[in-house]
Formats: structure tokens, sequence, C-alpha cells
């Protein structure tokens, strides 16, 4: 069962679209009754039901001053409040100078206007939604679906985007060869077996129909290839923590670079493309676009080692956490060359 967000418009007490994260759960205000003009934006089918607004508070829980996902199994172990949309929304430009588009892969080929059909496009995972915002300025004419298992997209969307709350581990609601494009970016600590997840995006996904996969590496390298555990000791230390609590908490397990050989091990994808970009850590990068954008990343850096607090403390590293963070981000000011690798594959449905 897949939940639509309310569409009620904001009372005159509560005009932000966007939930305020640092607030305590229960603290949302009651909206006003539904008008008319959204039924047209809706896409309603049996299997969807609305969120009342009251029911908001419930997804979300408070732990040490930071907002989380109430999700009983989904091992996702990051914040979701203001500071990590913060970080979510920042990384979603970064990543578009980075790469030099909304995605990798043909996807103006696959949404290209086909008669008589609207393409469709789902989008795992979406978190605030901003890329699926982008892409549907950009494609106005296909009709797009964010789902998730917290409701931080807007919920007031353009007339072809629709957000809704769904486990990704569960079957969608769609039906089978009825979407063009399936877009799962940055979702790898939402699952403990990517693998599963492929032959449900493979129902969903029409023959030649897209699938793009992006993920970040678990640790940074050295761009010149030395050994990133001599060159910044304190970064090697904190990733080694978080990849092993990862693993031993929560069952996450590193996966980006294994992701084109279980799309080839599903049998299900074919012209499986794998690319690797380099994000610069800091601003040490002699092209001044890369040094700007490495300047800019590196607060998202930031914003991720404090936000990865919340692993470390559940683990055998909980007594270092604070000077684990510290270290790391101490040398992402200090150290030139270190480099986030980012992992991205698209392929077709057979
Ligand atoms: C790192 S964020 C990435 C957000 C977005 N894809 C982007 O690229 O900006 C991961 C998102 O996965 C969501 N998530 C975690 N477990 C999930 C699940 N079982 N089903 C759907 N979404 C999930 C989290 O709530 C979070 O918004």
């Amino acid at each position: 069962m897949a939940v639509q967000y309310s569409r009620r418009p904001p009372s005159s007490s509560f005009d932000s679209d966007s939930h305020d994260m640092n607030r305590a759960p229960g603290n949302y205000r009651e909206r006003e009754p539904p008008s008319d003009d959204d039924d047209a934006a809706s896409d309603m089918s049996e299997d969807l039901v609305e969120i009342p607004s009251e029911d908001i508070p419930d997804y979300f829980q408070e732990r040490g001053g930071r907002l989380f996902h109430s999700h009983g199994a989904s091992p996702y172990p990051l914040p979701v409040d203001a500071e990590e949309q913060q970080r979510q929304n920042g990384l979603n430009t970064l990543l578009r100078r980075l790469i030099g588009d909304f995605s990798v892969g043909p996807v103006g080929e696959v949404l290209a206007d086909a008669l008589g059909e609207q393409r469709r496009v789902l989008d795992l995972g979406t978190g605030t939604g901003q890329w699926v915002l982008d892409m549907a300025r950009d494609f106005p004419r296909a009709r797009f679906y964010g789902v998730d298992i917290v409701p931080i997209a807007t919920r007031y969307p353009p007339h072809n985007v629709q957000f809704e709350m769904h486990d990704i581990k569960e079957a969608f609601r769609f039906d089978s060869a009825s979407i063009d494009f399936v877009h799962a970016r940055m979702i790898s600590m939402a699952i403990r077996d990517y693998g599963a997840l492929l032959p449900e995006i493979a129902r969903v996904l029409r023959r030649g129909g897209l699938f793009v996969s992006s993920e970040w590496g678990r640790r940074p390298i050295m761009v010149d290839g030395s050994d990133l555990a001599v060159r910044a000791p304190h970064t090697s230390e904190f990733f080694t923590a978080v990849r092993e609590t990862l693993r031993e908490r929560r069952g996450i397990h590193t996966v980006a670079p294994g992701i084109p050989r279980l799309l080839d091990d599903s049998g299900c994808f074919v012209n499986i493309v794998p690319r690797r970009y380099y994000m610069p850590i800091g601003d040490w990068h002699t092209d001044p676009e890369l040094r700007e954008l490495g300047r800019e990343y590196r607060e998202m850096v930031e914003l991720y080692a404090r936000s990865m607090r919340a692993v470390l403390i559940e683990g055998r590293w909980a007594a270092d956490a604070d000077a684990l963070i510290e270290g790391y981000i101490q040398e992402t000011w200090r150290v030139r060359g270190m480099v986030s690798v980012y992992y991205t594959v698209h392929a077709r449905r057979v």
C-alpha cells in the first residue's frame, strides 16, 4: 500500500510548504479542507491513501536532538531533519555540476514523446525530491513519482509530480511495464540487499526502459593513488569505523562498485554502462571549476560527518565518535588531493 501526502493547502498560520524538521513531532498545525483545484493533479488509485496532516509527526522520531525516520524495518541510519535536507539539496546541485546533467544515461531518448502515451519516471528514496522537481521542469510532459518512507518532499509539487510514502523493499503499486525510467540515487543505506530490489525494478520498467543507479563509494581516495591511511589517517579511521558499524549494527554493506555486476546477474538488464566520477574534497584543485566544486562539497562532507555521529555511537567506536568526526573534518581542510568516488551505472530493461 502506498500513501499519498494530503494535498490540502496550508493554513494561514503555517505558510511554509515544507516541514520544519527542527520542531518536535506533534507541533504541526492542522490544515484547511481540500481545494477542488488539487483534484485534477492527483493520481489516485485503489492502492493509494492520503495521509492526514495530523499523522505526519508519526513518521519521525527524535534522538539526540536530531530527527530520524520512525519506520521500524528500514536500516537507514541518517537523520532526515533540516540539516540533512540541506545536504541532500546541496548535493543535488553539486552532482549536476560534476556529471554535467541531472542524470547519466540516454534520458532524453527514453523520455522522448511517444504518440498517445505519457512517459513515467519513478525515483526511489526521493528524500526532499529535489531531483524529481528539477527533472519535472526539464520534462514537463512526463509524469514523475518520488517515493520515500518519510514525507520530507514538498506537499505542493507541480502538476506532473507526485510524492508518495512507500518502502522500496515492498512491491511497487505500479503495473508491470508501466514505467519508462527508474532512478535510484544514494539509497545504498536504505536497503540491506540491493540485488533483491532489481527484479521489482525490472517488473515495472517497460522493455527498453532505463534504470540509473548512483552511489558514493564508502571512503574517499587520494587522486594521485597514494595511501589514504598515510596521507589522511583520521579520515581513514573515520571511514573504517563507519563501514564496520554499518555492517555490524545495521547489516548495511558497501555496494556501489558491485551494482553493475548485480544488474548483469539479474538477467533483466542489458547495455550496462558503469562510470566513476571524482568529487574533490576541499579547494585544492588547479581547475577553477573543480576548485569551487570542492570548496562547496567540503561543506556537504562536514554535514555528512556530523550526521554519521548517529551511526558511530551505536557501535564499537561510540566513545571515540566525536574525535573521529573532528579528525576527519580537520583533514578535509588540510589534506590536498582527497576525492570522493561517485559510481553511476545505467542499463536498459531487456
Ligand atoms: C541519502 S537520501 C537520498 C535522497 C535522494 N535520493 C537524493 O539523491 O537526494 C536516502 C533516502 O532514502 C530514504 N529511505 C530509507 N529507507 C527507505 C525505504 N525502505 N524505502 C524508501 N525510502 C527509503 C530516506 O528516508 C532518505 O530520504
